[in-house]
């Protein structure tokens, strides 16, 4: 039995959920096969959070630069994500599970994006645990949007570059209502960022397992979020 991480554990764990394509080329597989896998583990996952003391949990589900994959990957993950959240909707409601979704929502089709808008709207009330899937999402994007619409303001007036700091540059992030993560696992074996959450990371501690994605247990997941209470977080500071 892992320890109880509910008290010490981080509130806000982000996670990079690689190795779908490995998982399924393993079995002989096409990778969706392995996408599929790797959408029922989120929910063995989310439903651990509460136990584990997690109030957030933020999923990487595909990043800026994946549409460079073939059409076929490209069009049954989007498929999958429709088909993920109608069928899922009603359990994360009854969960208490509050859903958003970061990234940016104008290069993906109109039925998912409406899909997503009436999830956020359906699981509004909720707050046991905070669920933030990232589609279409990649920090330098963020970044780059977010700056965009700080000059715009500027330029209608409403501020000035005197009034631009870390603070404010925050407010106009996807993630302006989340905290800044605790704690990153990423799955796979690779020890990259992959222009995840760049910001927002700037103190957060880093996890790399090799496990692959779909075999990623909540017996895992309580395994790396106890090895978090044994670290020392100083922010640039001295040990306390
Ligand atoms: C992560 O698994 C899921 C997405 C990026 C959509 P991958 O599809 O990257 O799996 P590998 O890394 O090729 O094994
Ligand atoms: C990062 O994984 C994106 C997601 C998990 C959605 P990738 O598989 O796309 O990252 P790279 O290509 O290995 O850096
Ligand atoms: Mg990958």
């Amino acid at each position: 039995m892992a320890k109880d991480t509910s008290q010490t554990g981080p509130k806000h764990v982000a996670i990079i959920m690689d190795g779908n394509g490995r998982w399924a080329t393993q079995r002989g597989r096409p990778r969706l096969f392995g996408h599929h896998a790797g959408a029922k583990r989120v929910r063995d996952i989310v439903e651990a959070c509460p136990d584990l003391g997690v109030k957030y949990l933020t999923v990487f589900a595909f990043s800026t630069e994946n549409w460079k994959r073939t059409q076929t990957e490209v069009a049954g993950l989007m498929k999958l994500f429709r088909r993920y959240i109608e069928r899922e909707s009603q359990a994360l409601l009854k969960k208490g599970v509050r859903v958003r979704f970061i990234g940016d929502r104008v290069r993906l089709d109109d039925k998912l994006v409406s899909l997503m808008d009436e999830l956020e709207l359906l699981t509004a009330g909720n707050d046991l645990v905070h669920l933030t899937v990232a589609i279409n999402y990649g920090g330098r994007d963020e970044v780059t949007r977010a700056a965009k619409r700080l000059a715009y303001d500027i330029e209608q007036g409403k501020l000035t570059h005197n009034d631009v700091d870390a603070e404010t540059l925050a407010k106009y992030l996807d993630t302006h209502v989340l905290p800044d993560p605790d704690l990153v696992i990423r799955t796979s074996g690779e020890a990259r960022v992959s222009n995840f959450l760049l910001w927002q990371t700037a103190y957060s501690e880093y996890e790399f397992v090799d496990t692959l994605w779909p075999d990623f247990t909540p017996a895992e997941f309580a395994k790396v979020l106890a090895s978090y209470g044994t670290r020392d977080r100083r922010y640039g500071g001295v040990k306390a």
